[in-house]
């Protein structure tokens, strides 16, 4: 569903590598969860995935559609949450998810549909005739889902997506993951929060100054730490396993 080949990004001249020539494949069906310490490079992958940045070298291909030379098709299959959502704050929130039907070309009926149970599931009712100035941070965060969830993406792309959610919105937010994949959709989402990783991901990707440094299941994480002389991984969490595997690469 999602292949990542070779993919690099440097920002500037000068400046070391982003993104290090990355290669990663997340089946159809699949929840991926992209890990790593700060500045190591995930929402540059993200955004390499989504076409906001265009990859140096390699390619991005989405459900076989390359991202840079077929990016409408490689869009339409495809909804984002970005890390920080920042809408159109002069829309009210449904006049954002009648924007998001139109671009992404869903039809009356169905919208509506959706748009409402979605909306109750978000509990976003109440405020959905209000500016989009006025919605909080999680408010923001659970319309651009709705908005990014709308048109039935094969592939959901998420950064950090449980950032400042309450308890209630983030059990909300694991819960549509789930029923995304029961549905046979794909989810590709980065976290730091391992726990939830390690609870919700099919498998995970860690990635480290750029480069893709373990990857697979917790088991097969287990195997990679063992084989780059981790001693005992038998009964390891994901937390010490990242905590062993990204030890002493300062920035
Ligand atoms: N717009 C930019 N201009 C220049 N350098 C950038 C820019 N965005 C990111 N970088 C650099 O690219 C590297 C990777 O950053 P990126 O934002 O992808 O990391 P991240 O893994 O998402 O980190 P975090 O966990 O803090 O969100 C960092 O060294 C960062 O300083
Ligand atoms: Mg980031």
């Amino acid at each position: 569903m999602l292949r990542i080949e070779g993919a690099s990004k440097t920002y500037g001249k000068g400046s070391r590598r982003a993104v290090d020539d990355l290669t990663l494949h997340v089946e159809a069906g699949e929840i991926f969860g992209f890990l790593g310490p700060n500045g190591a490079g995930k929402t540059t992958t993200i955004k390499m995935i989504v076409g906001l940045l265009t990859p140096d070298s390699g390619r991005v291909l989405v459900d076989g559609c390359d991202v840079v030379h077929d990016p409408v098709q490689a869009k339409l299959r495809m909804g984002y949450v970005p890390d920080n959502p920042d809408l159109f704050d002069r829309l009210t929130g449904v006049e954002y998810l009648n924007f998001m039907g139109d671009v992404y070309g869903v039809p009356a009926g169905e919208r509506a549909k959706r748009i409402e149970s979605l909306l109750g599931m978000f509990e976003l009712k109440g405020a959905i005739r209000d500016l989009i100035a006025s919605y909080s941070h999680g408010m923001r965060q659970k319309l651009a889902l709705t908005g990014a969830l709308l048109s039935h993406p094969k592939l959901l792309v998420l950064d950090e997506p449980m950032v400042g959610l309450d308890p209630k919105s983030s059990h909300l937010f694991k819960e549509m993951m789930n029923g995304h994949c029961e549905e046979g959709g794909t989810v590709f989402f980065s976290t730091h929060i391992l726990e939830v990783a390690e609870r919700l991901c099919h498998r995970v990707g860690i990635i480290d100054h750029g480069k893709l440094i373990a990857c697979g299941t917790l088991d097969d994480l287990k195997r990679q730490a063992a084989h780059a002389g981790v001693p005992g991984q038998a009964g390891k969490t994901l937390e010490e396993l990242f905590l062993e595997l990204t030890e002493g690469e300062d920035l």
